[in-house]
């Protein structure tokens, strides 16, 4: 065999050889891991999900993490910070060809729509969710490597489309306890737009002095970004730029004027933040924010907004658009603790001296049989007394615990001892039983039915 140099040193061997062990590889800056612990949580966030989109008859899309790198510089723009400095891109060396790690995906998902005509039978409702990339500095609640939900209604104009996307997605917020409010404002059409962004301009340029670094560099490639600044230095000025609202076409302000009517009947509270300029540069017409509060600071927890041109931008004929995603380490984040965090029903706990003790393989068929009836069972593998299997099942925030030690081998029997405190279990009742081994699977199967029943 080949001689491999070790690569750094690791530290000294932990069986005290005189051996040098390769350093250990660390994860990406502001790239986590999601561990088994955290996994409990995304389920149960994914299943949420899953139930809420499928209630409004969205359809889930699944396009690559990898795309073309124009689709974004011409999708997002060239001059919002998502394209000019947070994208990871890159030459495919085998190829030439200019990649990059999505950093959202509205556009990903138009040119999945456009690429296969998705359109030809009329307007779509699609959802999806998975990792995106933005090279930012990380911080609690910012990350390199980050997930979304979004959702996308393509071919309406709206506005009832877009009052269902906001609504849609305060319903998750409501059913998976995080607590957001909603900021709505209009941005125009892009003609409004452009006129806009000359009145803005002018007036930044006249209070060029007192503008910091970024902001002067804004005022020429992405004024409207100024308006979001995070300056407090900066706030007195931006209070006193002209709000948008004041510039935007008849159509727009009668599309926003309707928001507003189903909104307030529907009783969803919102606030006019004539400041929301959204960070992407697809957007016309309504954009709107969902904003918390993470330990003090305010971070938008979902964003979303009408993008009635990115459709012709991209190359496919023209349609409208309206779409949210929403970033789910934030919203996990901001979720109370789940009341159990089982993932496991039985723990089978066995007496067996040796690999070869009739107690493993009754084990292994017990196992079995239960999951055939669709419980979660865990069986104990390796050896161990009782107390540490117990512990074992306790870390795995087991139901139960099903114990087949030499008495129970002897008798053909089965003691069962419930340990996680939920729904239908009584601690009082905590103690361990025995019953044959067929009346215990059935009490098992019958437990597992019931808790089911009353989930649903
Ligand atoms: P966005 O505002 O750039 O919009 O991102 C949506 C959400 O993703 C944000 O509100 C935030 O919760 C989360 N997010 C963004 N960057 C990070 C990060 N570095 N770390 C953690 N979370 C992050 C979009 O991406 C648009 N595509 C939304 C949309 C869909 N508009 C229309 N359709």
């Amino acid at each position: 065999m080949q001689h491999v140099e070790p690569i750094g040193v690791g530290g000294a061997s932990p069986l005290g050889e005189n051996k040098f062990y390769p350093q250990k590889i660390k994860s990406v800056r502001g790239m986590r891991d999601v561990l088994p612990k955290e996994e409990i949580l995304w389920s149960y966030f994914e299943d949420v999900i899953q139930s809420i989109m499928v209630a409004y008859g969205y359809q889930q899309i699944r396009t690559p993490i990898v795309e073309d790198t124009q689709l974004f510089s011409r999708g997002i723009g060239s001059g919002t910070d998502v394209v000019d400095k947070e994208m990871y891109s890159f030459k495919d060396e085998l190829n030439g060809d200019l990649l990059t790690l999505r950093p959202e995906n509205t556009a990903g998902v138009v040119r999945s729509v456009i690429e296969h005509h998705l359109l030809y039978d009329g307007p779509k409702r699609l959802w999806y969710q998975g990792p995106m990339f933005r090279h930012e500095r990380p911080q609690k609640g910012r990350y390199r490597q980050f997930h979304q939900v979004g959702a996308e209604a393509i071919g309406w104009f709206g506005p009832d489309v877009d009052v269902e996307l906001i609504v849609m997605s305060k319903r998750i917020l409501e059913e998976l306890g995080v607590k957001a409010s909603l900021q709505i404002n209009s941005l125009g059409s892009s003609d409004a737009r452009k006129k806009y962004r000359e009145i803005l301009q002018n007036f930044l340029r006249k209070n060029y002095d007192r503008l910091d670094a970024d902001s002067k560099v804004r005022l020429e490639t992405n004024p409207l970004r100024v308006l979001d600044t995070k300056n407090p230095e900066m706030k007195e000025i931006i209070e006193k730029a002209p709000s948008v609202l004041e510039y935007i076409d008849t159509e727009s302000a009668l599309h926003f004027e309707e928001i507003q009517c189903f909104l307030k009947d529907l009783g969803v509270l919102y606030t006019i933040n004539p400041r929301l300029v959204r960070g992407l540069d697809y957007y016309s017409k309504t954009v709107f924010e969902w904003v918390s509060d993470f330990n003090g600071t305010e971070l938008t927890v979902c964003g979303g907004g009408r993008y009635d041109s990115l459709l012709g931008l991209l190359g496919g004929a023209s349609a409208p658009a309206s779409g949210f995603a929403l970033g789910v380490e934030r919203i996990l984040a901001l979720m109370p603790e789940l009341d159990c965090t089982s993932q496991c029903d039985v723990y089978v706990a066995y007496d067996a001296p040796d690999r070869h003790s009739e107690a493993l393989y009754k084990a292994m068929h017990i196992s079995e049989r239960l999951r055939n009836a669709g419980l979660r069972v865990v069986m104990h593998c390796g050896r161990g007394s009782f107390k540490q299997q117990f512990k074992r099942a306790d870390a795995h925030a087991s139901f139960w615990v099903a114990i087949l030690g030499s008495e129970e081998l002897d008798q053909g029997s089965i003691s069962l001892r419930a340990l996680c405190r939920r729904g239908n279990y009584d601690q009082s009742k905590s103690q361990q039983e025995n019953f044959p081994l067929e009346e215990a699977i059935q009490k098992l199967i019958d437990w597992k039915k019931k808790a089911s029943d009353e989930k649903n």
